[in-house]
């Protein structure tokens, strides 16, 4: 019996991992063993919950909080406001007034429902431009409610559930420029009393970025606003993002020992900053699914995890519970 990522990482953070009705199945014998924090992946998402004005769908959430109840698992709640995967109706017809307090219905129904079972919530997602002459990134939320959408959705979510965990949510999240930003908005926020806990880094990272001194730097900004750190979508892609490369049926050598040190490095920076590191999520399980089959490069394998296609441990775990 190979060591349990839950029991190594046990005095450090919870090792979570996020799935999805599917996956609970494919790779339950791993998520039992390994993993003591799941996240929803698309099924607690906005289209899926609320698809239409006056429907709600807890079907396939529900789903996989009733695993995280009987199994003792930790849950992080994904995600409540985003421009993404979010119905059309949502923004029609609407104005700043309405488009709130539909928020705050939204986020009511669902933090309520889940509250015993989710402590910690992705309250807004990926609200902040990449590049430095914009700010905010574009979305219907900001063009509606102006940047008071970020605000409302912290207040209502802890209005919700005064005892959950509240985090802002983004990627490219070690970038100088984007940390930069999310820190201020963070700070602001703070200044304000908004209840805000948490950045959550989504680390989809590859095996030659972002830098381990990117990493640190990032991770010591945010550490000195006191807020709670999780890594929330971890994957490590084979790929550099502008390998546009389709015709590998299976990492290089090279890939694969990159990989290895690049896995290892990072958890080394996560043990180092445990004080301040709740979570490190994985977004997916093992490498017969991931959200990166498809991204950059439709239909393009890829495989960023630490089990392989067929559940069974790849040899970069060895090396991060070394
Ligand atoms: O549900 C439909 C299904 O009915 C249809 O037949 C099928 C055909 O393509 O598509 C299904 O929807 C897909 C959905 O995942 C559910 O599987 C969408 O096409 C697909 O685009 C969607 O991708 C998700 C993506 O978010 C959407 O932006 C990924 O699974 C999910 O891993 C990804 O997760 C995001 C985080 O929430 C936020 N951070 C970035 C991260 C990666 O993009």
């Amino acid at each position: 019996q190979i060591p349990s990522l839950k029991e190594v990482f046990k005095t450090d953070f919870h090792i979570g991992a996020a799935v999805n009705p599917k996956t609970l199945k494919s790779s339950k014998e791993l998520l039992d063993y390994h993993f003591s924090s799941i996240t929803a992946e698309n099924v607690m998402k906005f289209e899926v919950i609320h698809p239409k004005k006056d429907t709600y769908d807890f079907t396939q959430a529900d789903l996989l909080a009733d695993y995280a109840r009987k199994n003792d698992k930790k849950m992080r709640g994904h995600t409540l406001v985003w421009h993404n995967q979010t119905p059309n109706w949502v923004f029609e017809n609407t104005n700043k007034e309405k488009v709130l307090s539909m928020m705050k219905q939204h986020i009511f129904k669902i933090v309520e429902r889940y509250k015993d079972v989710v402590h910690a919530w992705d309250v807004v997602n990926e609200a902040i431009d990449d590049k430095a002459e914009t700010f905010y990134r574009k979305s219907p939320w900001l063009d509606l409610a102006g940047e008071e959408f970020i605000e409302k959705a912290f207040l209502f979510a802890h209005e919700a559930d005064p005892q959950a965990t509240l985090f802002y949510n983004d990627y490219n999240a070690c970038d100088p420029v984007k940390s930069e930003k999310i820190y201020q908005l963070v700070k602001r926020l703070k200044e304000k009393g908004v209840p805000i806990h948490g950045i959550g880094m989504q680390a989809h990272w590859n095996i030659y970025d972002p830098s381990i001194d990117e990493i640190r730097a990032a991770i010591k900004k945010y550490v000195s606003l006191g807020v709670e750190i999780h890594i929330t979508e971890m994957d490590v892609s084979v790929f550099e993002f502008e390998d546009k490369r389709t015709d590998l049926t299976q990492p290089t050598e090279e890939m694969i020992s990159m990989q290895q040190k690049r896995y290892r490095e990072f958890f080394d920076i996560f043990k180092e900053y445990k004080e301040h590191i709740g979570s490190v999520t994985f977004w997916g399980i093992a490498d017969d699914y991931t959200w990166l089959d498809d991204f950059p490069q439709k239909g393009r394998k890829n495989w960023p995890f630490l089990f392989d296609d067929k559940q069974q441990p790849k040899e970069v775990f060895f090396h991060i519970i070394k």
